[in-house]
């Protein structure tokens, strides 16, 4: 998916083409076909996931795989069956193989009664959405699989990622992806969240670093399984601000969503990243003002 693409494509210059192995159960983008090694591999299918890893000696399982909120919220069983079971696999696999994994969580496993300026990386994780309650649960899996069986696991809450393309959607972050592309189109943003809505966020490139050096760290430096990283935090009203010094026409309106609203309102504003800065060196490069220079000039 989105994430997954542009993680191949960093792995890839480090390790080689040939090295990363992408893959999914729906056609990538011709120029993502063309880019390297792409297999069909759907993540409920155990035993071809195991026969891909043994005919490829593959060492290092990222995995990516979910049912898109949209569709997650339309058909609750499915996406729990591929969330939730999708990760029993991989887990499973990951041990029987001797694989070294990394899942990613979200500032949405936790919830409103965690600490929430900061939220630090150990604290009370109770969510009330059933995405953060399966994320918990891939935390928790992770770490037990790694103290029972010295699984190699390892785990990053991403705070909301400002990705390249428009999300379908759904997400209760991604209006900071969308108001940069209304911006330069339409010059007009509704947004689903009240001017003074502050969440975690990060550029897609932070993010994708983030994962490499954290895959990359010696294991005698993680005193965690589990980090937080963070970046920036920013409300609507700021980004709109910090957009206007580039394109001062920008109209943006409000409209709440109750649903998407509460959710944010149970999420942390800030994350405390500091045992991730002091573990394994991470430092961001992206902070709001050069998020928006990038955006807006560049537009990647
Ligand atoms: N994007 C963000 O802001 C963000 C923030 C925090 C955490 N995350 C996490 O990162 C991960 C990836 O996010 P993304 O934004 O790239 O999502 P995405 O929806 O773009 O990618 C998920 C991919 O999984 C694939 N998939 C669905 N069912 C599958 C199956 N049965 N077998 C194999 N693949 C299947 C989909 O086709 C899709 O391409 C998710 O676990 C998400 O929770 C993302
Ligand atoms: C499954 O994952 C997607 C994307 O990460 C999320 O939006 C959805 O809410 C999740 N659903 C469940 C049941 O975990």
């Amino acid at each position: 998916g989105q994430l997954g693409m542009g993680l191949a494509e960093m792995l890839r210059k480090q390790y080689g083409t040939d090295n990363v192995i992408l893959s999914d159960i729906k056609k990538p983008p011709p120029h993502i076909f063309r880019s390297g090694p792409f297999v069909y591999a759907d993540v409920l299918d155990y035993k071809h996931l195991r026969e891909l890893i043994i005919n490829n000696q593959i060492t290092w399982l990222v995995h990516y795989s979910a049912l898109l909120s949209a569709v997650g919220e339309a058909n609750v069983a499915l996406a729990r069956k591929i969330n939730i079971t999708g990760l029993h696999n991989v887990l499973d696999l990951a041990l029987e193989n001797c694989l070294r994994l990394f899942v990613p969580s979200t500032i949405g496993a936790f919830g409103p009664s965690s600490p929430r300026d900061p939220v630090p990386d150990l604290c009370v994780q109770r969510p009330r959405t059933i995405y953060g309650v399966s994320k918990v649960h891939g935390e928790l899996m992770g770490e037990y699989l790694h103290h029972k069986h010295g699984l190699d696991f390892r785990c990053l809450r991403y705070p909301g990622v400002i990705s390249v393309n428009t999300p379908p959607g759904g997400g209760t972050t991604d209006y900071a992806v969308q108001i940069f592309h209304d911006a330069l189109s339409t010059g007009h943003h509704e947004c689903y969240l009240r001017p003074d809505t502050r969440l975690p966020m990060m550029h897609i490139s932070d993010c994708h670093r983030a994962t490499v050096e954290f895959m990359q760290a010696p294991e005698c430096q993680l005193s965690l399984r589990t980090y937080n990283i963070a970046a920036m935090s920013f409300t609507p009203e700021e980004v709109a601000q910090e957009i206007r010094k580039h394109l001062p026409q920008l109209k943006v309106t409000y409209s709440p969503d109750s649903v998407r609203q509460t959710i944010a309102d149970s999420w942390p504003v800030r994350f405390d990243d500091s045992n991730a800065r002091r573990d394994w060196g991470w430092a961001p490069a992206f902070g709001l003002e050069e998020l928006v220079v990038i955006k807006l000039v560049y537009q990647p």
